[in-house]
C-alpha cells in the first residue's frame, strides 16, 4: 500500500514570519484530517529551521526544494545535504523543472545529487516532465525515459524503492492547464514501468509518483483516484492554508 505524499512546494515565497503564520493556520484547519496521508512541506532554505521548530509534533515532514552534492567545501551558495539533515529534513526536491530551466539542472546533476540524498538518509522527489512543444511532437516518453533512467543511474533496486517521482508536465506548471486525470495517470504508469525495467517490479509497486501542475482542491481528488497516482508536487495552491488542506482532505 502506498500513502499519498501531498507536498507543497513554496518556491521563492514566504519569509519566516510568514510560514509561522501558515503553519499555525495549516494545523488548526488539519487537526488529524491529514490521516492517511502523508503532507510535506517546501519552504525556501531560509525558512526551514523556522518550519521545523513550528512542525514539531504535528505529523508535518519537512522538504527541502533543492541542494548540492558535496557535504561542504568551497561552493558559494551551496548547501549540503548534511546541512538539510541537521535542521530536520526528510525530503529534498530534485530536478524540479525550474531548476532545469533557469539554472541549467542536468540529468547527470540530478543523479549526483539523489545519490548524495540517499547517502545521507534524505529521500529525493525526482520531478521528471515534458514541455508543450515535446509534447505535441509527440516524445513524451521519450523525454521522460531519458530523464527518469538518468536521474536513477547506479541506484539499487532497494535505493529506487525508497524515491519519490513527481511527473510535473512543464505545459501545466503555474499555468492552471492540469493534465486530465486520464494523462496523467497514463504518464504515471509508464513512469512504473520504467522503474520496474531499472530496479524490478517489487521495487517499482513501492515508489510513489506524485502528479503536479496546477494541483487544487477542486481536481484533487479525481487525480489521487488513479491507480498510479500517489500524491501531489502543489506550487501555488500550497501558499495558503485552506487550498493546502483542501487538496490533502480531497487526496484521503
Ligand atoms: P503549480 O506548481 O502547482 O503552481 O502548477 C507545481 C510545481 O511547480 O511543483
Amino acid at each position: 500500500m502506498r500513502i499519498p505524499l501531498i507536498a507543497g512546494n513554496w518556491k521563492m515565497y514566504k519569509t519566516v514570519a510568514e510560514t509561522v503564520q501558515f503553519i499555525d493556520e495549516l494545523k488548526g484547519l488539519l487537526a488529524g484530517a491529514g490521516d492517511g496521508v502523508e503532507v510535506v512541506l517546501c519552504p525556501p532554505y531560509t525558512a526551514l529551521s523556522a518550519a521545523a521548530e513550528a512542525l514539531r509534533g504535528s505529523g508535518i515532514f519537512l522538504s527541502a526544494q533543492n541542494m548540492y552534492w558535496e557535504e561542504q567545501g568551497a561552493f558559494t551558495g551551496e548547501i549540503s545535504p548534511l546541512m538539510l539533515r541537521e535542521i530536520g529534513c526528510k525530503y529534498v526536491i530534485l530536478g524540479h523543472s525550474e531548476r532545469r530551466q533557469y539554472f541549467g539542472e542536468t540529468d547527470e546533476a540530478v543523479n549526483k545529487k539523489a545519490k548524495a540524498a540517499l547517502k545521507h538518509g534524505l529521500i529525493p522527489i525526482v520531478c521528471v516532465g515534458e514541455t508543450l512543444e515535446e509534447r505535441e511532437a509527440g516524445i513524451t516518453e521519450k523525454v521522460i525515459s531519458t530523464q527518469v533512467k538518468g536521474a536513477l543511474t547506479g541506484l539499487d533496486p532497494a535505493q529506487t524503492a525508497g524515491l519519490v517521482v513527481a511527473y510535473e508536465p512543464v505545459w501545466a506548471i503555474g499555468t492552471g492547464r492540469t493534465a486530465s486525470d486520464d494523462d496523467a495517470q497514463k504518464v504515471n504508469a509508464f513512469i512504473r514501468g520504467l522503474l520496474a525495467e531499472i530496479a524490478g517490479r517489487e521495487a517499482a509497486e513501492k515508489v510513489r509518483i506524485q502528479y503536479g501542475g496546477s494541483v487544487k482542491p477542486e481536481n484533487a481528488a479525481g487525480l489521487m483516484a488513479k491507480p498510479d497516482i500517489d500524491g501531489a508536487l502543489v506550487g501555488g495552491a500550497s501558499l495558503k492554508p485552506d487550498s493546502f488542506a483542501g487538496i490533502i482532505k480531497a487526496s484521503r
